[in-house]
């Protein structure tokens, strides 16, 4: 990273898209990085930013308890530009007035552009912005003129261009304004003079030298679950130092039909590495043995599935490092606490102590998800892993209501393999963001040929989202279901009925337990 030059910084004030912002500016080849608001003044400036964004935030800066920023970042001479709640906070640090509308601003709205020759809005006409706000700038600072407005809000953005100062009420970062991304390009590129540096070429050519250089001839031992992350994380350490990486592959037997499989030959054909895997599904099914309620599952999973790791890591421990696909957004601080938490997830856990290392890698964790896929796809591998959609840690576990035996197991997995191929084969798989089948606690009575069964119900699930905290259930073609609903019951034995739920998140979840 060290190496560097052209660095966007987003100042997190606690909006809903702050990552979104970074996304959206590394999608324009420059790397931007997420700070949260109570980052001194004095670490920012060693950084050499070419520009600063504030972000939107929920509160209104008269609030004495709304974050507040250093009045000294306006002045460093770097580019600033305010989003919503950070065009306020320039305006009210600038001395400006803010002031609560009578009419809130929620939807997409029309912009006229009023001065012509703003480099922020360079090539932009009057179009569609979207604006979420209640409080609006009445007054702008002394130095500051207004570059537009809509119909509610006669300051829709703002700037000191001589101070390299700019503000903006709308969200340029989302789909929804119509030149948003133009608008970005102009201040990364014409304000603040980036180049446009970040690619996930170079970032691998410069990770792989850089891991050569930190790992020299020792060992490397990552936990390879087969989801994206740490598949990528797995190549590019293969790349770097090939057999010196033992990867440790747990297969807890919930994963889905044949994925064990997969993924062992994916990387023991196509990369160079130690590949050591470790089968425990029977043992895994009697330490379940009774246990039906969600929470009490997810714990022994989780719990099981460490403690099966880290014995595995302890044999293979031998000195060196110990790697892992962490990625970006599992280190962004954001500018606002954790959302409560709703079921236990277990994807971070402790190292024992009695492990030792010479220290952790995590080559991705400055990548976000789309960045991870892309240097996947470039290091060659296959796109059913690399565009692998969402599998929770517990794996089928949190899809097989109540007890856990093996039968049921097989059953699950022959009816999710069933209803993947069918959404592969409509060619609607790219439409949806998870898809998958439920086995739920229940037997049905039905009737096959003359006689009357009483059997498994499967339940199928697809939903559409663009950050899984909510998401609607999938409106698939009645004819794809049909299909399915037939060949479920007619190709896995003892499921007679299947139900498609339509139930969104909030108020479901999107897995069942
Ligand atoms: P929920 O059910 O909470 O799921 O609406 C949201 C997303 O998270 C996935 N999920 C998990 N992922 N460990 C994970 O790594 C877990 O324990 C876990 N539980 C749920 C779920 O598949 C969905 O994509």
């Amino acid at each position: 990273m060290s190496k560097l030059t052209e660095k966007i910084l987003v100042l997190d004030f606690g909006g809903q898209y702050n990552q979104l912002i970074a996304r959206r500016v590394r999608d324009n080849n420059v790397f931007a990085e997420i700070k949260p608001y109570t980052t001194p003044i004095e670490e920012i400036k060693k950084e050499n930013y070419k520009g600063i964004i504030f972000t939107g935030g929920p509160n209104s800066v008269y609030d004495m308890s709304s974050p507040h920023y250093d009045k000294e970042i306006l002045e460093l001479g770097v580019p600033v530009l305010g989003i919503c709640y950070g065009c306020q906070l320039i305006c009210y640090m600038k001395g400006g007035r803010v002031e609560t509308a009578v009419t809130s601003e929620y939807g997409k709205i029309d912009v006229k552009v009023d001065k012509k020759d703003s480099l922020l809005f360079k090539n932009i006409p009057d179009s569609v912005v979207w604006m979420s706000h209640t409080d609006y700038i009445s007054e702008p600072p002394a130095g500051f003129e207004i570059t537009s407005h809509s119909a509610d809000c006669p300051c829709a953005s703002m700037e000191n261009a001589d101070d390299k100062l700019y503000a903006v009420q709308f969200h340029p970062e989302v789909t929804h304004t119509e030149y948003g991304n133009e608008l970005l390009k102009n201040f990364i590129f014409n304000i603040c003079g980036c180049t446009g540096e970040w690619k996930m070429e170079g970032f691998i050519e410069k990770t792989v030298e850089a891991l050569r250089a930190q790992i020299g001839d020792k060992k490397v031992v990552l936990g390879l679950s087969g989801g994206v992350d740490s598949s990528v994380a797995a190549a590019l350490l293969s790349k770097a130092v090939g057999s010196q990486l033992t990867c440790v592959f747990v297969d807890q037997g919930l994963m889905r039909k044949d994925e064990g499989d997969f993924v062992e030959n994916t990387f023991t054909r196509l990369f160079d590495m130690k590949f050591v895997r470790v089968n425990c599904g029977d043992e895994f099914i009697s330490r379940l043995k009774g246990f039906t309620e969600p929470e009490d599952k997810r714990k022994i999973i989780g719990t099981e599935f460490y403690k099966v790791f880290w014995n595995k890591v302890r044999e293979e421990a031998d000195g060196g490092f110990f790697a892992q696909g962490t990625i970006y957004p599992d280190c962004i601080e954001s500018g606002k606490g954790d959302a409560d938490k709703i079921k236990t997830h277990h994807n971070k856990v402790k190292m024992p102590e009695d492990i030792k290392f010479d220290g952790i890698i995590e080559p991705l964790s400055n990548l976000f998800k789309d960045e991870v896929r892309r240097v996947g796809e470039l290091l060659g591998i296959p796109k059913e892993l690399v565009w692998r959609q969402p599998f929770p840690g517990p794996g089928l576990g949190v899809r097989i209501i109540g007890e856990i035996t093996k039968e049921k197991i097989r059953v699950l997995q022959e009816a999710d393999a069933v209803f993947r191929d069918e959404i592969k084969k409509s060619g609607i798989e790219n439409e949806l963001s998870q898809y998958f089948a439920v086995l739920p606690d229940i037997r049905t009575v039905g009737v096959m040929g003359d006689h009357r069964t009483y059997d498994h119900l499967i339940a199928i699930r697809a939903v559409t989202t663009d950050d899984f905290m909510t998401a609607d259930f999938a409106r698939i073609p009645y004819d794809v279901l049909a299909r399915v609903s037939s060949r479920i019951i007619n190709e896995v034995d003892n499921v007679n009925r299947v139900v498609y739920d339509i139930t969104s998140k909030p108020p479901g979840t999107v897995e069942w337990e």
